[in-house]
């Protein structure tokens, strides 16, 4: 089904068994400078022929990106890491076995094929091979390494929907291929490989748990369990830099043990409503009844972690749609997949924290 917003097309493809014909209007699109979003296994992603700058620039001018937060180059084939890296450490082939396709971005030192707009300026290339059929089909059939950050206005919730893409960029991009929702729900885990030991630059779908079995030693880079801005000068991860998954409304995510963490909630959700203001609360099935007067979303179980990534930006969404104007946020423990949804909820409350 073909159909058109603002003068960007819009084309449904199956998840599962992508038609080929749709995805050869998408890659001749990439092949001839433009841009494409698509679905990967995360969140849907921004693409664009990596090794044309002005493809590149498309995506920065679309997204209202900052030129100096380097994208992610997207392949389908192992053997294109030797392309667009100047040395590929013995560890990453183990990483590479083990995890890719799926949510893993590596960091490594680039080639000079790698255009500069591509890296941000920086003299390394994050690149992640995804398993979804739609990207694998698209960047194997466009034959060339794809540059594709998240599909959304800089700084809004990553989208995991096709529609969260027509909300932020229609009229910016060429077309978008709709999949249907994304199953991870947050993006990759970024790791960079040119330390030693390698240092976790953003948590995501990937565990570190699940790292450290392969890895060993890995350091996680201050940010990612940041409960204030940092000062980075120079960021190794440019992103940080940047507020982001930010919905319209303003986020408050309140930490500790969970009988505490509801009280303060209610506490301060009051509060706002006896000043007039619309409330809402991002809890799980298990506290969703300790809430009413307010708009309730849950995340899922609380033992279901990966239903809470799944669920997390499109729900942000939701409650700017429902006209909300204060998100109250449970926190959760930061294990396995905790680890990444903590730390968007906590850059969308832009730091404001509630410890009990
Ligand atoms: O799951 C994902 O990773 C999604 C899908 C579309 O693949 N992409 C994504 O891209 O989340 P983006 O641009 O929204 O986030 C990429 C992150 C940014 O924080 C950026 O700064 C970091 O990766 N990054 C990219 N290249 C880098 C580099 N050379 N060194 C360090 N960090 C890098
Ligand atoms: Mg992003």
């Amino acid at each position: 089904m073909h159909s058109e917003v603002k003068g960007t097309r819009i084309i449904r493809v199956n998840p599962s068994k992508p038609e080929i014909k749709s995805i050869r209007v998408a890659a001749d699109i990439l092949k001839k400078g433009g841009t494409v979003a698509f679905p990967t296994e995360t969140v849907y992603g921004l693409g664009a022929d990596a090794l044309n700058p002005e493809a590149v620039m498309k995506i920065f001018k679309a997204k209202e990106r900052p030129p100096d937060n380097p994208i992610i180059v997207h392949i389908s084939c192992k053997e294109d890491v030797k392309r667009l890296t100047a040395e590929v450490p013995e560890k990453v082939t183990k990483l590479t076995e083990r995890f890719w396709p799926g949510p893993l971005t590596i960091v490594l030192k680039a080639s000079k094929i790698v255009p500069r707009v591509t890296t941000g300026g920086l003299d390394t290339v994050a690149i992640r091979m995804p398993s979804h059929k739609v990207a694998f089909a698209l960047i194997s059939e466009s034959g060339v390494p794809i540059a594709a950050p998240s599909a959304n206005l800089a700084g809004r919730p990553s989208p995991t929907i096709a529609e969260h893409v027509i909300e932020d960029l229609a009229g910016r991009i060429d077309l978008i291929l709709d999949a249907g929702p994304t199953s991870v729900g947050v993006e990759s885990t970024v790791i960079d490989m040119t330390m030693n030991p390698p240092v976790i630059l953003r948590p995501g779908g990937t565990t570190s748990e699940e790292l450290r079995k392969v890895l060993g030693r890995i350091r996680l880079h201050p940010s990612v369990r940041a409960r204030r801005e940092i000062k980075i000068e120079r960021a190794p991860s440019p992103g940080m830099k940047y507020r982001h998954y930010a919905p319209k409304a303003e986020v408050i995510l309140v930490e500790g043990e969970l009988d505490a963490v509801i009280r303060k909630v209610q506490e301060i959700a009051d509060e706002y409503i006896r000043e007039g203001k619309s409330v809402g609360i991002l809890t799980f099935d298990e506290n969703k009844s300790a809430y009413n007067q307010v708009v309730v979303k849950s995340l899922g179980s609380r033992v279901d972690l990966k239903a809470a990534a799944k669920n997390v930006f499109s729900l942000l969404r939701e409650f700017d749609r429902d006209g909300v104007e204060v998100i109250m946020a449970e926190g959760m423990p930061e294990r396995g997949l905790g680890l990444a949804i903590m730390n968007r909820l906590r850059k969308a409350s832009g730091y404001r924290i509630v410890k009990t």
